[in-house]
């Protein structure tokens, strides 16, 4: 039986339980490699043919994560199976699968399945809120039941992955400078600081964030206990109003995908 690596970017957390909840149904030992931080991005991770990989992140305008750069960089297989996963706020994931199983191809891996799962959107919870719920944790469990009956004993993996997704791919993040506003209730404890993937927080006055660098990931929105921290400008609000209005109160079930001999 082999191990499960899981090769992660999770600003606010649902990627990382996603992730976690399908290993666990795998039941074997998990080695978890986190992404999120500068840190862990600058580790170079090498997997053999006898590894098994669970790569995953978040869906960003209907793509893999563009910023930061390095999200899945130094990363290689030597004919390596892995699953791909992508989590999503009820909008869409439109080709984020397909460029994931895509860049896993290219970099020496070889795609046995994939899941597109929601869950709650970063910006509110008005969209996929709850989510993961009940439902999805059981389909993710079963998820990894099904890859450890399929695909835990072999050493050969033959067929196609086909999975959903256009290419050329969407644009994907249009990133002009923005940053999340502050109000004069922060308490500078700092843990703002900790959670930001990219380093935009200034460590010694964390009312200050770098909008250069921001990648809107809203993790410290998130994770600020008393709620100081908020994206005001009108473009931003905007986009929110707009998904609100469009994609809150439906109820969209997870996709899994799964290798076809050919
Ligand atoms: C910058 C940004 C862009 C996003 N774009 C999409 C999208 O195109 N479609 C969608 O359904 N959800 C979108 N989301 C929601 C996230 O994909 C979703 O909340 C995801 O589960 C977050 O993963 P994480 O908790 O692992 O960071 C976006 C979130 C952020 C922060
Ligand atoms: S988490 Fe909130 S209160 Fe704490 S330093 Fe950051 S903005 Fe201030
Ligand atoms: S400052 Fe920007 S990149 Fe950093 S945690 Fe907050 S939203 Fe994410």
């Amino acid at each position: 039986m082999k191990d499960i690596d899981l090769v992660y970017f999770s600003p606010t957390g649902n990627t990382r339980k996603t992730l976690q909840t399908i290993a666990a149904g795998a039941q074997t030992q998990v080695i978890e490699h986190d992404r999120t931080y500068p840190q862990g991005r600058r580790e170079k991770l090498h997997f053999t043919k006898d590894s098994f990989v669970i790569l995953g992140c978040p869906v960003y305008a209907g793509r893999i994560p563009q910023k930061p750069e390095n999200i899945f960089e130094g990363i290689e297989g030597d004919d390596t199976p892995v699953v791909l996963v992508v989590t999503y706020g009820n909008r869409e994931y439109d080709d984020a699968l397909l460029e994931l199983k895509n860049l896993a191809i290219e970099n020496g891996f070889i795609p046995v399945a994939a899941a597109a799962f929601l869950a709650v959107h970063s910006y509110s919870d008005k969209l996929a809120g709850g989510r993961p719920d009940e439902n999805d944790l059981k389909i993710m469990g079963d998820f990894g039941r099904t890859i450890r009956g399929n695909y835990l004993r072999k050493n050969d993996y033959k067929g196609t992955l086909i999975v959903k997704g256009n290419y050329p791919y969407k644009d994907g993040m249009n990133y002009t400078p923005l940053a999340p506003e502050v109000s004069e209730d922060c308490t500078q404890c700092g843990e703002c600081v900790s959670v930001c993937p990219v380093a935009a927080i200034n460590p010694d006055d964390p009312t200050e964030t770098d909008p250069d660098l921001c990648i809107r990931c809203c993790a410290c929105v998130r994770i600020c206990p008393v709620e100081a921290r908020k994206f005001t400008a009108p473009p931003f609000l905007a986009t929110v109003q707009f998904l609100e209005g469009n994609f809150a109160g439906i109820y969209k079930k997870p996709e899994i995908f799964y290798i076809t001999e050919d």
